[in-house]
């Protein structure tokens, strides 16, 4: 009874060291699950060596007791310090996944200070029952000003200087040739509302723009009045610009309205104090209105006898500084995301 002695302490120290080296291989999760069966589990490699102890000799099993535990304890140790690497990789997609992190945002864009005013005044109509239309920017002269009473060679076509593509077309200076587009497909009654963008070929500078947008109006029945269109008015001063401004109607012309009026309202800017915005003038000039001139019906062949309407248009870009302080028209061009964001 002395061989089994040798063979065991030979058989435990041969399965120390084919531990210690499998576990130097261990790179996955799944290795060191494998590595635990072959060493660790039940009917693993120290399991076996534990069995074979039960069959030593009384005398001898203390000693090679001690040397199995320690064998258990070294590969269990092994065992845990790969566990706590791989856990710790563990952690780390735990981390990302932590709940309570602030979440990382997603840059989202911000509406350009125009297509805010515009959609503004788009609203106010719309609750009035205006529908929304809109038309080319590139233009031909009948829409731009013949229809719209300008005759040919009439001085009034110098109010507007225009970029012309050819002769007869050109890019339009004002939103009023949509009020032609629109009559032509539609019959009375017509209430639309006409946002877009018009070019004038105008010097660049810090108070004037060479394209710039308007808003046009154009309500078309029997029996429209001048005083409807100037209830219409009011109405939008005092929700666009609030309830308490003062307001005052200056005759005007325009070929294709007849009579033809501006509005002002008191400066936002001063209260009607007088500023340098207001010129000193303690009022600002907010748009131009009147009711559609005979002529223009005619062109669009409309009976001027059996219906009447009013138009008016008004520029957003000159509104929209004024409202937010921007010293700058050509800002609003520049598109610089830093100086757009504010708003
Ligand atoms: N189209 C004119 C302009 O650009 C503004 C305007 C005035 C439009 C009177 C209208 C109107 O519809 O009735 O200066």
């Amino acid at each position: 009874m002395t061989a089994p002695k040798h063979a065991l302490t030979n058989e435990i120290t041969s399965l120390k060291r084919s531990a210690e080296k499998r576990s130097s291989e261990l790179r996955t999760a799944d290795d060191l699950e494998k590595f635990r069966i072959e060493f660790l589990a039940r009917k693993g490699g120290i399991a076996v060596l534990f069995d074979k102890l039960k069959t030593i000799p009384a005398d001898q099993k203390p000693s090679l007791g001690k040397q199995l535990n320690e064998l258990r304890v070294f590969v269990e140790s092994l065992f845990e310090t790969k566990r706590q690497e791989f856990g710790a990789e563990k952690k780390t997609t735990e981390k990302v996944l932590d709940i309570t992190l602030p979440g990382r945002t997603v840059p989202i864009g911000t509406l350009h200070p125009i297509t805010h005013t515009l959609n503004n005044i788009v609203t106010i109509f719309a609750s009035m029952g205006f529908a929304v239309a809109s038309g080319p920017e590139i233009e031909d002269d009948f829409h731009n000003f013949e229809a719209l009473n300008f005759p040919p060679d009439h001085p009034a076509r110098d109010m507007q200087d225009t970029f012309f593509i050819s002769e007869k077309i050109l890019l339009r200076t004002h939103t009023s040739p949509v009020q032609i587009r629109v009559m032509e497909h539609q019959e009375p009654p017509i209430r639309v509302i006409m946002p877009g963008r018009v070019y004038r070929n105008e010097a660049i500078s810090a108070r004037s723009l060479s394209q710039f947008h308007q808003v046009e109006g154009l309500y078309v029945d029997r029996n429209v009045t001048f005083s409807e269109l100037k209830g219409t008015l009011v109405a939008f001063a005092k929700e666009f610009y609030g309830s308490d401004i003062k307001y005052k109607f200056r005759p005007s012309f325009f070929p294709f309205t007849e009579p033809s009026l501006e509005m002002d309202i008191t400066c936002f800017i001063c209260s009607g104090k007088g500023c340098p915005m207001c010129k000193k003038s303690g009022w600002l000039e907010v748009l131009g209105a009147g009711m559609v001139h005979p002529n223009v019906f005619r062109k669009i062949g409309y009976d001027p006898e059996m219906v009447t309407g009013f138009a008016f248009g008004m520029g957003i870009e000159r509104t929209t500084v004024l409202r937010l302080g921007i010293p700058d028209l050509r800002m609003l061009l520049e598109n610089d995301i830093k100086f757009l964001e504010q708003f």
